[in-house]
């Protein structure tokens, strides 16, 4: 199973309902459609609308965050797994660079990991080393510790994905070189195989993904799937991003 994930990030209104709309009808009558998973991950004010929506429908509904509490508490603004969930939604994003720069520390992550997979919500849990750890050769070791400090062998790999995204390839067009990519993919699911007894979850690529450097990634096997920022904001880009990964 391949899984295109779309990070709308600050991006959307109700009537971007029309983007889905037409992913959605490409999937419907795509042939290659049971080979892969379509999520959206909106702003939180869309995800109710955006579920009931697609309710019955194959692309699915995911967080790109979720509070550190499980349920109710009186922290302003603050958005928990168990709400999410009874919005709709299935997946949500944990660990994602952008919350990692505003504060989100490896504690936090584990109880945001334990309480949205508490909820039944499936996890997308997003690693990746900055420019400086790149350039000093310390990028395993990052991945690594992003990982073991989190993930527990008690969580359900099932519920687990893991999505890899080099923080300096996020939005700027620059992509890791195919060797590098491919090895440290591979590393990655080694560390993983450690901690789930011999099965690695699903491990996705993210970092400036678009139609045309699909091409280069899909190249990768051990690659099994995207997490897609600005391209996922047109479905034009969503859809060849898919049909270019397998023409
Ligand atoms: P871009 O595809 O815009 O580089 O964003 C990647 C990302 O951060 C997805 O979570």
């Amino acid at each position: 199973m391949r899984y295109f994930i779309g990070n709308w990030k600050m991006f959307g209104v109700p009537k971007s309902i029309n983007i889905l709309n037409k992913i959605n009808s490409f999937h419907s009558k795509d042939k290659n459609r049971k080979k892969y998973r379509v999520i959206i991950t909106p702003p939180y004010t869309l995800i109710e609308t955006f579920s009931n929506n697609f309710k019955k429908k194959k692309i699915l509904i995911g967080s790109q965050n979720c509070y550190q509490k499980e349920q109710f508490s009186s922290d302003t603004a603050a958005i928990s797994p168990f709400m999410i969930k009874s919005v709709g939604a299935k997946y949500t994003l944990i660990g994602h660079s952008d919350n990692r720069s505003e504060g989100d520390t490896n504690s936090m992550l584990k109880n945001k990991v334990q309480f949205a997979l508490k909820n039944n919500l499936k996890i997308v849990f997003c690693i990746g080393e900055n420019k400086s750890e790149k350039k000093n050769n310390r990028t395993l070791i990052v991945l690594k510790n992003q990982i073991r400090k989190v993930l527990e062998k008690k969580f359900n790999r099932n519920d687990i994905i893991i999505a890899y995204e080099p923080i300096w390839s996020i939005g700027t067009g620059k992509i890791p070189t195919l060797t590098e990519l491919t090895k440290t993919i591979i590393y990655i699911k080694k560390v993983l195989k450690n901690i789930f007894k011999k099965k690695s979850p699903p491990v996705l690529y993210g970092g400036s993904v678009d139609e045309t450097n699909i091409k280069i990634f899909k190249e990768i096997k051990e690659i099994d799937g995207f997490l897609i920022g600005g391209a996922s904001k047109s479905s034009k880009k969503f859809i060849d991003i898919i049909k270019n990964y397998y023409r």
